[in-house]
């Protein structure tokens, strides 16, 4: 056997291994995907000429062929235990105390905070560096072998790096689908017309449990260890955030939100923040664990049954819970679009008492098989609006009719169209429909359209229903005398309100045309407008072909503003405005002079976490002043991530793809010069 092409063998699979371990492990990858494919190749290539030089742990043995009939029992040598849960701060202070007067100490303990992986438990167990088998937590003392399977997923090694690891080292953590990948997944589940996963944990414990490798090798799993079992032959550190590091270094990936925490205070604030940028984060999960962090005070704390006394789950409130329809109603937004909204029994759920949750349109309904009088789980994530979930499974006990959507509007009795190919029904009643009367105004009103303060959401519904104002020209018409008249409105209410529609009197030409509420223009496409055409008669009078020109303008957008312009009652709405007295402020011609020359000119930027004194809008604003280009994601093509405090995911991405990291400092340095 040719020695040298052992050596080129061994030599791929080193630096094979070891990109794995800067992708997965340090999320800090020094060659493109396309470099790693292609040394993949190579070994390949070179281990088909030579298949005697072939071993279990080359990167090229992943996939294994021969599905199973069943999985076979793996009895663990150290049992897999479980976590006491808790779910408020108190308990957790309990917890502390606890452990305080067991140690007999007065000291802060310090800890080592980590998020709870909403996963599956895994054991892995390595011998001499190579993976000898993986097994499930099963009942915490036999689980079932699904070596095969977790072979298949790129972030566990075959090998472990360098030469410190222990003779036998069993790695414990959780299996996890990112969401991204379950999105994914259930889109084609969708497009096959397949069964979707009900949820991320659902899909990996599904993919984990594929008797075909081949299977699994096409999910997204991922794993992040979190502990150890067996150590044999070798010594692990003697705290637990050190053994972490250990790990990492053996090229096991590690969640890199773990921190060590000094108090049970800290163990809060980490909680807290953590539950902040939990929306952020690529992957769910459902609490903070924390755990003692020096091995001896854990071995001095021990067990209680199957749990640690040093450690502990503060758990995050359910994002999903299960309620019953009690009937469904048809909402009519500001363009006409009707959402299907269920009225649910109460159910406390992300936070907050829900009783409202929408359906979002008619084939979702379809899709998703709801019915009045159907058990539900409603989901409510983050500031997402609350949505019905799905139903829960098996829990239909009697026939129930299927939802229909109205032929009528049920607020103005206007025909509902349903475009072909368009998810959303429409009510065709314009502005003739009270609903959208109120929507349209309640945008005009709103803060980043004419911020009209004091004249919020109830109360314009409240105007619209007493025919005080019939589009957003009749406020300018509103004396303090009918405003006093409406019931719940004191004089001096009425009077700020008065003084508020007089200040709003001069807006800045992108927020008049985002007032205005065409169709799909935000406020990035009327700011665009605005720099563009500089007047609002320039606006008006520019053609199709002009508009498909403008920034982030394609087709669509530019057949809503112009058909928006071609409504008469749109255009005696803008000439009641004006008649008012409301002065827009053009852009000067000068102003986009000086816009194509700051830093920020052209330039595509994401903001990400919170900054220490602008709001996100307001950064916003400055920068699209300055001519810059504010986008939601970041990828390739961004220039500048604009990250404040707690930035997530996004500043992982761009530190990954290269893009420049600035502060609010840094910005607005670059925006004086
Ligand atoms: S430690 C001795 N750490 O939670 C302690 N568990 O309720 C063993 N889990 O079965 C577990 N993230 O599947 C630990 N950072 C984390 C975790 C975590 C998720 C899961 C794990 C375990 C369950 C216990």
């Amino acid at each position: 056997m040719p020695t040298s092409i052992n050596k080129q063998i061994e030599s791929l699979r080193e630096q094979l291994r070891y990109h794995s371990y800067r992708y997965y492990v340090l999320d800090d990858p020094d060659i493109p995907d396309a470099e790693y494919d292609r040394l993949h190749k190579q070994l390949i290539a070179l281990e088909d000429e030579n298949p005697e030089l072939i071993t279990s742990d080359s990167p090229t043995q992943r996939v294994g062929s021969t599905p199973l009939t069943s999985f076979d029992q793996i009895q663990h040598q150290m049992p897999m235990l479980s976590l006491d849960n808790v779910f408020s701060d108190d308990d957790v202070l309990a917890f502390n105390q606890r452990i305080q007067s067991r140690l007999n100490s007065e000291d802060a303990i310090e800890y080592v905070a980590e998020p709870k992986l909403d996963g599956l438990a895994i054991s892995i167990r390595y011998e001499k560096g190579e993976l000898i088998y993986a097994a499930t937590r099963g009942d915490g003392s036999t689980g079932e072998n699904v070596t095969q399977n977790i072979r298949t997923m790129q972030s566990v090694p075959l090998r472990l790096l360098g030469g410190n690891y222990p003779q036998v080292l069993e790695v414990r953590g959780e299996v996890f689908m990112p969401k991204a990948g379950f999105e994914k997944l259930n889109q084609q589940a969708r497009e096959n017309e397949e069964k979707e996963f009900a949820n991320p944990r659902n899909a990996a414990a599904g993919s984990l449990r594929q008797l075909d490798p081949t299977v699994t090798a096409k999910r997204p799993l991922n794993l992040y260890c979190y502990a150890v079992g067996v150590v044999e032959g070798g010594v692990m550190a003697d705290t637990h955030y050190e053994i972490l590091q250990q790990l990492k270094d053996f090229g096991l990936p590690v969640c890199n939100e773990i921190k060590r925490v000094l108090g049970v205070d800290a163990c809060v604030a980490y909680y807290e923040g953590i539950l902040n940028k939990r929306d952020e984060l690529p992957y769910d999960i459902d609490g903070i664990v924390y755990k003692v962090n020096a091995i001896e005070l854990q071995r001095r704390l021990g067990f209680v049954a199957r749990a640690p006394r040093w450690a502990i789950a503060h758990k995050f409130p359910a994002q999903e819970e299960i309620s019953k329809i009690i009937a469904v109603d048809f909402q009519v937004g500001r363009t006409g679009a009707i959402t299907p909204v269920a009225r649910l029994e109460p159910v406390f759920v992300g936070g907050v008492t829900v009783s409202n949750a929408t359906l979002h349109n008619m084939s979702e309904i379809r899709r998703k098989d709801v019915r009045v009088g159907d058990q539900v789980i409603v989901r409510r994530a983050g500031d997402v609006i609350p949505e019905v979930a799905r139903v829960v499974p098996g829990s239909r006990k009697k026939l129930l009719a299927e939802i229909q959507m109205p032929t009528k509007c049920p607020v103005c009795e206007s025909d509902v169209e349903q475009i072909e190919g368009e998810a959303i029904a429409r009510c065709t009643g314009g502005l003739f429909c009270s609903a959208q009367r109120a929507e349209a105004i309640k945008h005009f009103a709103s803060r980043k359209a004419m911020d009209i303060d004091g004249l919020g959401d109830k109360l314009v519904e409240q105007l619209v229903d007493e025919n005080l104002i019939g589009s957003a020209a009749d406020l300018y018409q509103l004396t303090i005398k009918d405003l006093s008249a409406l019931e719940r409105m004191g004089e001096k209410s009425a009077i700020n309100l008065v003084n508020a529609l007089a200040v709003s009197k001069q807006p800045k030409l992108s927020r008049f045309i985002y007032a205005l509420g065409i169709r799909e223009v935000g406020e990035t496409t009327a700011r665009n407008l605005a720099n563009e055409f500089k007047t609002l008669a320039g606006i008006q009078g520019a053609s199709y072909e002009q508009l498909i020109e403008v920034q982030d303008i394609g087709p669509v957008v530019a057949q809503h503003i112009v058909h928006f312009f071609q409504q008469a009652h749109n255009l005696d709405v803008i000439n009641q405005l004006l008649d008012a007295g409301i002065e827009i402020q053009n852009v000067k011609q000068s102003e986009s002079e000086v816009l194509e020359k700051t830093a920020f000119s052209g330039k595509t930027i994401v903001i990400t976490g919170t900054l220490p004194n602008l709001s996100r809008d307001e950064a916003k604003d400055k920068l699209l002043a300055a001519g810059a280009k504010v986008s939601g994601s970041v990828s390739a093509k961004t220039d500048y991530l604009l990250a404040g405090d707690k930035a997530g995911s996004k500043l992982t991405r761009a530190e990954k793809l290269g893009v420049q990291v600035i502060d609010e400092a840094g910005m607005l340095a670059m925006l004086d010069k």
